[in-house]
Order: structure tokens, then sequence, then C-alpha cells
């Protein structure tokens, strides 16, 4: 089993050029997987919402429900460096709540690290949470809490002056003091030019290679969500297609009564004449 990773390690990977990969996942079953993969980072996204929860957005997803998610990860994966994902409203209103429901992550879920959505809107409530000694990522360009005032989930920075606020954004939250940048749905030659311009590593969920690594929803690139697969997500495997197959087989074997087979049956050990008897007599008072 290998070390837990820290910040200092995600530094080093970017100084040697490692690129970092990290997966979101919500319960401690896949976390599992991932740490036994040898996968660097897992983000509990409050993507939660959307493909646990059935929700069409992030929005309607609260403290406690990231919270409940974050830990059971944590308990999958104990090795494993964590980022628990600040949902919407939870550091909208103020800089104190931003500092307390960070808080809540670091000591009600162990996570490594927070992230949280939003460039220079949101700086002051990233600076409270750093000057408060913990580590914040900070999440730009597509961010899906403010998707219904983009006008839907729209790729970020497709021109100059849109790319002007990516980089801005991406300014603003490093000044204030975040430790790692995420980069969503922007054309790879933005995140290129931010990639070059910051110190801090700089990593992509749709936005090219030019970074210092990726994150994928486990459930677009394992094939579990079949509602929606954005055109960055690669497939890795087909989960649903198995999972769907796997019921349809049992559903068939439960039917015909090929299921349980000898092998998923108790053996009974004691005297079967007994017993015989026993069930005749029960049977006679029954009746
Ligand atoms: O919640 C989430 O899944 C995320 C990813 C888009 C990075 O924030």
């Amino acid at each position: 089993m290998s070390r837990k990773k820290t910040i200092l390690d995600l530094y080093k990977m970017k100084e040697t050029g490692e690129k970092a990969a990290w997966m979101v996942i919500y319960d401690a079953c896949f976390a599992a997987y991932a740490e036994e993969a040898g996968m660097d980072m897992i983000l509990c996204g409050d993507s939660v919402g959307m493909i646990v929860y059935g929700f069409q957005g992030t929005v309607p997803v609260t403290m406690d429900v990231s919270i409940a998610h974050t830990q059971a990860v944590r308990r999958g994966a104990p090795n494993t460096y964590l980022i628990g994902d600040m949902p919407f409203g939870s550091y909208h209103a103020s800089c104190e709540d931003a500092v307390r429901n960070a808080l809540r992550f670091y000591k009600e879920a162990d996570v490594d690290a927070i992230k949280l959505e939003g460039g220079v809107r949101v700086a002051d409530k990233i600076k409270a949470i750093t000057d408060a000694g913990m580590v914040v990522f900070g999440h730009i360009g597509l961010t899906p809490q403010s998707s219904a005032a983009m006008g839907g989930f729209k790729v970020q920075g497709k021109d100059t002056s849109t790319a002007k606020a990516v980089i801005e954004d991406a300014i603003a939250v490093y000044k204030a003091g975040a430790r790692c940048l995420l980069l969503e749905g922007v054309p790879e030659e933005v995140c290129a030019y931010v990639h070059e311009l910051l110190p801090i590593p700089v990593y992509g969920i749709g936005a090219g290679v030019k970074c210092d690594g990726q994150v994928l929803l486990a459930a677009d690139a394992l094939g579990m969500y079949k509602n929606f697969t954005p055109k960055f997500a690669k497939k890795y495997c087909d989960i649903a297609g198995m999972a769907t197959q796997g019921m349809a087989d049992y559903i068939k074997e439960v039917k015909d009564s090929s299921f349980p087979a000898p092998e998923h049956k108790y053996k009974y050990t004691g005297d079967r004449d007994e017993l015989q008897k026993l069930f005749e007599d029960m049977k006679k008072d029954f009746e």
C-alpha cells in the first residue's frame, strides 16, 4: 500500500512533469477500487446530485449530503488524497460561512483539501479559507454550480474576451491563495496559457492535455451514467452495459430456478429424519 500523497507530492509531480490522475467518486466501494488502482487523488464532487440523486444539476446538493458521501469515500480510500467539494450555497453568503463549512469537511470527513467554484467573485472566500490553514483547489471555466447564470453547461473562453475572463479568474484564484487550480470546459490553448502563467498545479477536465493532470467523473470514465456523456469524457469500460446484462441474467435465472445453484446453498447438518418428524408435528398443530 502506498503512502497517502500530500500537497507537497502534488507540487513535486508538477516539477518532475508527472501527471496527476484523479477521479470523481461518491462511495466507499468505488473509492476502494480507485485506491487499489493507484489513483493520485479522489474528488467527492457535488455532481453526486446528478449521478446519485438524479437532479438536473448540482445546485440542490447540501453540506450534509456532501459530508456523508465524502466520509464514505474516505472510509473506502483511507490512503488516497481526498478533496471535498463545497456545494452551492455553502460559501456564497459570507467568508464566515465559507470557513465554517470548509472546516466541516476537514473535521468530519478527513479531507486533504477542499474545492470551490469561481474566480474573481469568490477570491475573498478562498483567501479566508486559506488563511484558516486549509488547502483550496480553485475551479474555474465551466462551473456547473453557475450553469443557470451561464445559460447552461457552456464551454468558456472560446474567444478573446471570454478567454481573458478565464485568465483573470485563474490569477485571482492563485493570488487569493489557492494551492491548485482546476480548469473545466475551456479550449486547450487557454488552459496552456494558464498553465504557463501559474506556478501552482493546474489540472483539467475538458481542457486538453497541456496541464498537470486530468480528472474525470468515474460515472463517465467507467460508463455508469447513461443520461449524458460530455464530449471530453473517454469511456474506459461499460459498467452500465455490464450491470444491465447482469441484472437480465439474474432475472432469467430466478425465473427458471437455475439460481440459487448448489454452491449458493447452506447445508443442513442435523438429523434429517428428526427434522421431517418435527415438521410433520408442527404442520398438524398449524392445521
Ligand atoms: O462535482 C464534480 O464532479 C466536479 C467535476 C466536474 C470536477 O466538480
